[in-house]
C-alpha cells in the first residue's frame, strides 16, 4: 500500500508541475510585457513613431483575404460549390483585394459515409473550374495551399493522385516566400507547409510535421523576410497540432506580426473565435471554415500595422477600422503603434455589394461625425489622438448602404503601448499547447497505471482467507482482492498484461495505410513504404482505447472474478429480482464499451479496409480477446479467496 500509495503522490506532483508549467505559459500578457521591456530600447521606439503617419490619404494601405477549409465535396452540402463561386466571383469583386490566401483543406477528399478518405479527380476538377470561371486568377493573387483533406492518400508529390499539382492556383507544394511589393513598402508572406509525405489516410493525418530541412528551409526565409516591412506566417494547421524540433516553429514566426490558419473550424463551431498570442508576441489567428460557418477574414496593413475582421458571407456591409487599431491584437514587438498618438484620422475600409450611404463613428459614445471617402473602400473621419492617450477606449462605427442594411462594429482602443489584453484560457489552450507532447503524457501514465497496477498486485501476498473475510465489507479491500484474484490467475493475468504491452508497443494494425502501400500502425508511430511518421493522434485514440476499454475490461473482470467468489452466476445475478437493481447496470456499461468496440473494429474496416481489419490486434483480435475472458470469467471454474494453508496461488 505504501508504494502505491507513493507512486500516486508522485504522479501527482509531476501533474502539478506539468500544470503550473502550462499556465506560466498562457499568462502571454506577462511574457508580453517582458519581451517589451527587453525590446524597449530607443531605436525602436523611434521607428514605431516616425512618419508616415496615418492622414487623410488613400496611401500606404492595402488588404487581402483568408479563406480557409473549403472542402469541396462531391457527396455534402450542394451548395458549398455555387456558394464558392459566387464568393470569387462577387465578393472579390467587391473587397478587390491585392491577394487572397486560401489555407488549405481546398476539397473534401472523404467517401460518401465520411469514414475513409480519398482524393476524388471530380471536386479537383470542381475548385479548379470555379477558379477558371469567375476569372479571380486574373484579378488577384490567389495564393491556395494544402490541408491535411488534400495529403489524404497521397504516398508521394508526384504521384497521379496528387491532384493539387494539376488543378490548384499555386501548385507549389511545400514551403514558400512570397513577397508583395508595393511602392510603400514590401511585405513578407511565408507559407509553413506541415502536411505530410507520404500522407496516410484519415484520421491519422490529423497532426502535420515539420522536419529539420524544412525547419531549415522556414529559417532563411526568415532571413529573408527582415527586408520587408512586415511579415505575415500562414498554413493550414495550427502550431498546436504541428509537430517540430527544438526550438519549435512558434519561436520561428516570432519576428512576424501573426500567423494566419485553419484547420479547427472553430472546433466545429463550438467556440466563437480562436485567437491567441505566443509567448513571443505573433498573434495566432485561426480562422473558421468555409465548409459549414461560410467564413472569410479581411486583413489590412496600413501604415505597417495590421488589422483585420472575420466576416461571413455575403453577410453587407463588412467594416475593417484600421487606425486606431483594435486593442486586443497589438504587436508593440514588430508593429509602429506609436503612429496612431500622431495620427491625424480615424480610417477604416468599408465594403458592400451595394453603394454605402453613410458612416457614423463615435469614440467612448460621443458622435465625431460622419466619414468620408477618399478612394475606394478607405473612410476617414479626422480627431485628435491626444484626447485618448490613456486608458481603454472604445470607437464605434455604423455603416448603411443603398440596399438599406446596416452593420455596427465597435471595437476597443487604446494609445499606450504597454496597456496589453489576454486572450481567453480555452483559445490559448487550443492553440498554444503542444497536444501531442500531453497526449503522450497521458498515454504514458495510462500504459504504467494499467500495467503496473497488474503487476504489483501479482507479487504481492494475499491477505489469509479469515483477514479477507474481516474486512469483507470494505469497498477498498474489496477491489484489492478482486485485483489479487484477476493478478493471480494466469489466464487473466498473462492476456492482459499481453493486451496492453501490445496496446503500447505491439503493431495496432498492419494494412494499406495507403491505397497499395502497406504500412503498420503503431501508437508510437506509422511505418508506411519505407517512410516512419511520428505518433500524435495516435496517442490521443491509445488514451481513449485504454479509458474506453483496457481499463473498464480489467475492471469488470476483477468485479466478475469477486461476484463468483462470493457465490454468485450470472444466472443467479439476473434471476434474483433484489439482484438484478444492483448488478444489471455494471453488466450494461460492460455491454456498452463492448459495442464501442465494435464500433472502432468498424470504422477501421471503413477506413483502411479489409485487410486491416483482420490483422488488427488492438481492434478486432482485442473484442474477441474481451468477449472470450467475459465468458471465462462467468463460465469457467469458479475461483476461491486465496487461502494461505495452500498458499497464494489460486
Ligand atoms: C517600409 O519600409 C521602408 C524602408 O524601411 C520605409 O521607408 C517605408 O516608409 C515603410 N513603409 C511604411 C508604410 O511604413
Ligand atoms: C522592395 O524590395 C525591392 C527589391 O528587394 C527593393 O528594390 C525596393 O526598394 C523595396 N521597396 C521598399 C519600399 O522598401
Amino acid at each position: 500500500m505504501l508504494r502505491l500509495f507513493s507512486v500516486l503522490v508522485v504522479a501527482g506532483l509531476v501533474l502539478a508541475c506539468l500544470t503550473s508549467l502550462l499556465l506560466d505559459s498562457y499568462d502571454t500578457s506577462r511574457h508580453l510585457r517582458r519581451s517589451l521591456e527587453s525590446r524597449g530600447d530607443e531605436r525602436r521606439n523611434r521607428r514605431s513613431s516616425e512618419p508616415p503617419f496615418p492622414g487623410a490619404e488613400p496611401e500606404n494601405v492595402f488588404w487581402f483575404i483568408q479563406v480557409s477549409d473549403i472542402h469541396i465535396s462531391r457527396f455534402h452540402d450542394p451548395k458549398r460549390i455555387p456558394d464558392f463561386e459566387k464568393y470569387c466571383t462577387d465578393t472579390i469583386d467587391v473587397i478587390k483585394p491585392a491577394l487572397v490566401l486560401a489555407t488549405g483543406d481546398l476539397t473534401d477528399a472523404k467517401t460518401e459515409n465520411k469514414m475513409g478518405s480519398l482524393q476524388h479527380e471530380v471536386e479537383w476538377q470542381a475548385y479548379h473550374n470555379i477558379l477558371k470561371r469567375s476569372r479571380v486568377l486574373e484579378r488577384t493573387k490567389w495564393i491556395d495551399i494544402r490541408g491535411n483533406h488534400d495529403a489524404f492518400n497521397i504516398i508521394s508529390l508526384d504521384s497521379v493522385n496528387n491532384y493539387y499539382r494539376k488543378y490548384s492556383a499555386t501548385q507549389k507544394v511545400g514551403s514558400f516566400h512570397y513577397v508583395h511589393s508595393t511602392p510603400f513598402g514590401n511585405y513578407s508572406f511565408i507559407c509553413a507547409d506541415a502536411t505530410l509525405i507520404p500522407g496516410p489516410k484519415r484520421p491519422y493525418n490529423f497532426f502535420g510535421i515539420l522536419d529539420q530541412n524544412q525547419m531549415d528551409l522556414l529559417a532563411t526565409y526568415r532571413e529573408e523576410s527582415y527586408r520587408s516591412n512586415q511579415t505575415v506566417w500562414f498554413g493550414h494547421y495550427t502550431t498546436s497540432t504541428v509537430i517540430s524540433p527544438f526550438p519549435g516553429v512558434r519561436a520561428l514566426m516570432s519576428t512576424a506580426v501573426a500567423y494566419l490558419c485553419g484547420h479547427l473550424h472553430l472546433l466545429g463551431g463550438l467556440t466563437p473565435v480562436l485567437h491567441s498570442r505566443h509567448p513571443g508576441g505573433t498573434l495566432e489567428l485561426e480562422l473558421g471554415d468555409w465548409m459549414d460557418n461560410r467564413r472569410y477574414r479581411v486583413l489590412a496593413f496600413d501604415h505597417d500595422i495590421l488589422s483585420f475582421s472575420d466576416l461571413k458571407f455575403d453577410d453587407w456591409p463588412a467594416v475593417v477600422i484600421t487606425n486606431p487599431k483594435d486593442a486586443q491584437y497589438l504587436h508593440p514587438g514588430v508593429e509602429p503603434l506609436g503612429r496612431i498618438r500622431s495620427s491625424t484620422h480615424i480610417r477604416m475600409l468599408v465594403f458592400s455589394a451595394a453603394p454605402i450611404t453613410a458612416v457614423y463613428v463615435s469614440v467612448d459614445g460621443d458622435a465625431l461625425g460622419k466619414a468620408v471617402s477618399v478612394g475606394g473602400p478607405l473612410f476617414v473621419v479626422p480627431w485628435d489622438p491626444s484626447l485618448y492617450s490613456t486608458g481603454l477606449h472604445t470607437i464605434k462605427v455604423k455603416v448603411e448602404d443603398s440596399a438599406g442594411r446596416s452593420k455596427v462594429q465597435e471595437q476597443h482602443f487604446t494609445l499606450q503601448e504597454d496597456l496589453a489584453l489576454s486572450f481567453g484560457f480555452l483559445q490559448s489552450f487550443i492553440l498554444l499547447t503542444d497536444h501531442y507532447i500531453l497526449a503522450r503524457i497521458a498515454f504514458v501514465a495510462a500504459i504504467l497505471l494499467n500495467v503496473g497496477i497488474l503487476v504489483l498486485f501479482r507479487f504481492k501476498q494475499a491477505p489469509s482467507a479469515r483477514g479477507a473475510a474481516q474486512r469483507k465489507h470494505g469497498l477498498f479491500s474489496q477491489a484489492c482482492m478482486s485485483l489479487h484474484l484477476v493478478s493471480k490467475i494466469n489466464t487473466f493475468y498473462y492476456t492482459l498484461l499481453l493486451f496492453n504491452l501490445c496496446t503500447a508497443l505491439g503493431p495496432w494494425f498492419i494494412g494499406e495505410v495507403i491505397d497499395g502501400h502497406n504500412g503498420v500502425c503503431f501508437v508510437f508511430g506509422v511505418f508506411v513504404d519505407g517512410h516512419f511518421l511520428e505518433g500524435s493522434l495516435t496517442y490521443v485514440l491509445g488514451i481513449m482505447q485504454l479509458v474506453f476499454f483496457n481499463m473498464p475490461l480489467t475492471c469488470y473482470l476483477c468485479w466478475s472474478l469477486h461476484q463468483r467468489c462470493c457465490g454468485f452466476s450470472l444466472r443467479s445475478h439476473f434471476c434474483r429480482p433484489g439482484c438484478r437493481w444492483r448488478t444489471l447496470p455494471v453488466h450494461l456499461v460492460m455491454l456498452g464499451l463492448l459495442v464501442w468496440q465494435a464500433y472502432s473494429c468498424y470504422f477501421l474496416l471503413e477506413t483502411y479496409g479489409s485487410v486491416a481489419f483482420f490483422l488488427s490486434p488492438v481492434r478486432t483480435w482485442a473484442l474477441i480477446m474481451g468477449l472470450l475472458l467475459v465468458y471465462k470469467a462467468w463460465r469457467g471454474p469458479a475461483p476461491h479467496f486465496p487461502d494461505n494453508k495452500s498458499g497464494t496461488q489460486l
